[in-house]
């Protein structure tokens, strides 16, 4: 790496570390390789981000529908869909420093990137990279079981459990959000490779000569919603892979222009009609599906959009990191995290100009007002300058601040995150106004939802 491209991540990483949103795993304890926790922030981002994603993929469409299956799955699934056989990596390891690396991503190098000695690599051998474990108090072949290594499985084994009672005819999806463990051999660039991620997918079920047409389609979708949660769609690529997966007929990334390079955030799959196929054969139930309408049987195929939202959350970070002149006439920087204010882990900060003066209370009253509606922030800490730099970095659109003049006329000074602009407004103006700035900010940014 760079220095420059360390620094961006340095920043960002002690950025995230500073404000709450994501640090170390088990830190107290020197931390655990590659494993992250999301903080009070980090938390507020994430569910924001489930939630836009939840309501533009299930809430606002009439044919998909959501579902939360199991992490531990019959070991037969991972039989089936091919992970026992296929789900593992070339591992070689430096003779000399004794550091492995997946083979693939060492192909163009004779050369440890660690500690540059050269040839000096064992032979390739296979890494599996699902998580076992055991069920029940025995250990032994028969209570071996995995953790998932993608949410994807769960779906298609519930095809029917869900398709009957939600009364859905094909073409339809079923969508789900949740933790995925893959024990990767080169894990790293912060939160962007993991052992244990969340994932947002999406199973689009079609009839076979539909599924060229649903490819593109979701392809286009997809790419799309990453434009309406604010990102720079110029840093926003496709990659078309050559090399497919075991079981992939078509697939396509959607990459984003990392600090580290050009990288994944979410693949969209032909699966074709691999999966179901397959647990029709190992389970021996039918996944066959009748078409009534045209009095025709048959396995459908699959279109996938698999996103990571740790991927997500780290791509929406990078976007949105700023620094700029405090003023026009400034030499100081301040940092701003130029996030979409929906996904704004807080939406408005309350600040009491001063400790005196009844305006603790009023700024309280606001507070306890507007936590109805958004989540907020009180601070009453040191000066104005600090607690606006402090809720720039958290990425709060707003920060209201009460004032010798609201004891007289009950207005605030509203200050806005990206512009610094602050305007007075009377304090039951204040929820309209949050929405109608993330209305207009959506509509400068020409962001369609
Ligand atoms: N069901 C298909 C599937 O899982 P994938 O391309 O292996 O496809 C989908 O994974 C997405 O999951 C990736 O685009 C990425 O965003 C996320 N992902 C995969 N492995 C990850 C890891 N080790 N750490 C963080 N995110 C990961």
């Amino acid at each position: 790496m760079t220095n420059k491209i360390k620094d961006v991540m340095k920043e960002i990483t002690a950025l995230t570390k500073r404000r709450g949103f994501i640090f170390q795993s088990s830190e107290v304890y020197g931390g655990i390789a590659s494993t992250y926790d999301y903080g009070p922030l980090g938390v507020e981002l994430k569910r924001n981000l489930k939630d836009h994603w939840w309501r533009s993929m299930v809430q606002l469409r009439t044919d998909i529908v959501g579902l939360d299956s199991a992490i531990i799955m019959h070991p037969k699934v991972w039989h089936s869909s091919g992970h026992i056989d296929e789900f593992v990596d070339p591992l070689i390891e430096c003779k000399n420093c004794h550091r492995r690396f997946k083979a693939d991503d060492l192909e163009k190098t004779d050369q440890c990137p660690v500690c540059g000695s050269k040839d000096s690599f064992t032979e390739p051998r296979m890494f599996h990279l699902m998580f076992q474990t055991y069920m029940g108090p025995v250990q032994s072949d028969e209570s071996i079981a995995y953790l998932r290594p993608e949410t994807a499985q769960g779906i298609y084994v519930n095809f029917e459990n869900v398709r009957v009672p939600a009364r859905q005819k094909i073409p339809f999806g079923i969508a789900q959000i949740g933790k995925a463990f893959r024990n990767e051999i080169t894990p790293g660039n912060f939160t962007f490779r993991t052992r244990e991620f969340e994932q947002m997918e999406m199973q689009f079920f079609v009839h076979p000569s539909d599924s060229d047409k649903w490819f593109e389609y979701w392809k286009e979708q997809r790419h799309q919603w990453y434009s309406s949660i604010g990102f720079d769609m110029e840093k926003l690529h496709f990659h078309v892979h050559e090399k497919l997966a075991h079981y992939a007929k078509a697939a396509v990334d959607i990459e984003y222009d990392f600090p580290f390079g050009r990288s994944e955030l979410e693949g969209i799959h032909n699966r074709g009609d691999f999966d179901l196929s397959r647990h029709q054969e190992f389970s021996g139930k039918s996944f066959e599906y009748f078409d009534q309408a045209n009095d025709e049987k048959f396995i459908p195929n699959i279109i996938e959009t698999s996103g990571g939202i740790d991927r997500c959350i780290l791509a929406l970070l990078v976007d949105a990191y700023s620094e700029e002149p405090e003023s026009s006439d400034s030499d100081k920087t301040r940092t701003v995290m130029k996030l979409h204010p929906k996904l704004a882990p807080i939406k408005v900060g309350i600040f009491p100009l001063v400790k005196r003066d009844n305006m603790p209370e009023i700024a309280r009253e606001i507070e306890n007002d507007l936590r109805k509606h958004f989540m907020v922030y009180y601070d009453d800490g040191g000066s104005i300058g600090r607690r606006y730099r402090r809720q720039d970095e958290a990425g709060t659109p707003f920060c209201v601040t009460v004032d010798s003049q609201t004891l007289e006329d009950r207005t605030v000074t509203i200050r806005e995150r990206d512009t610094m602009e602050q305007q007075r407004h009377p304090i039951d103006d204040i929820p309209n106004m949050v929405n109608n700035y993330t209305e207009n900010w959506v509509r400068d940014k020409g962001i369609k939802e």
